[in-house]
C-alpha cells in the first residue's frame, strides 16, 4: 500500500504521541529514540488510546493497566496485554511524515 502523508515532522514533539488516522485506521505517531514510529492506536487489551500513554525507552505504556508496547515490534512486555498491536512502516521525506498501512511483521 502506498505511503500517505500524515503530518509534518516539526509537528511531532519528542516523546509525545500524536494520534492520526489513515483511511479510518487510528494510529499513534511517536517521535523517540531518534526515529518516528507508527503503532495502531488501540491497546490490544481494551479500547484505550495508546496516544494517551507515556513514552519511555522506545516503548509506549498503556495508561489504563500499564502494559508497555515496543514501538519497533508492537509486542507487549508486561501483562495484562498479551497480544501485539500492529506497527506500520514510516518514511520521512523532508518535513513530511509518511505512513503505509501495510504492516511490518
Ligand atoms: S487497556 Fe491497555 S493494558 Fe489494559
Amino acid at each position: 500500500m502506498a505511503y500517505v502523508r500524515v503530518c509534518g515532522l516539526s509537528e511531532l514533539e519528542e516523546d509525545t504521541p500524536k494520534r492520526v488516522e489513515v483511511d479510518g485506521t487510528p494510529i499513534s505517531l511517536v517521535r523517540t529514540c531518534d526515529e518516528v514510529f507508527a503503532i495502531y492506536d488501540i491497546c490490544s487489551h481494551a479500547n484505550v488510546s495508546l496516544a494517551e500513554g507515556e513514552v519511555d525507552d522506545c516503548h509506549v505504556e498503556c495508561w489504563l493497566h500499564g502494559s508497555r508496547f515496543d514501538l519497533r515490534s508492537g509486542k507487549p512486555d508486561a501483562l495484562p496485554a498479551t497480544r501485539p498491536v500492529p506497527v506500520y512502516p514510516v518514511k520521512i521525506e523532508g518535513d513530511d511524515v509518511l505512513v503505509s498501512l501495510s504492516q511490518e511483521s
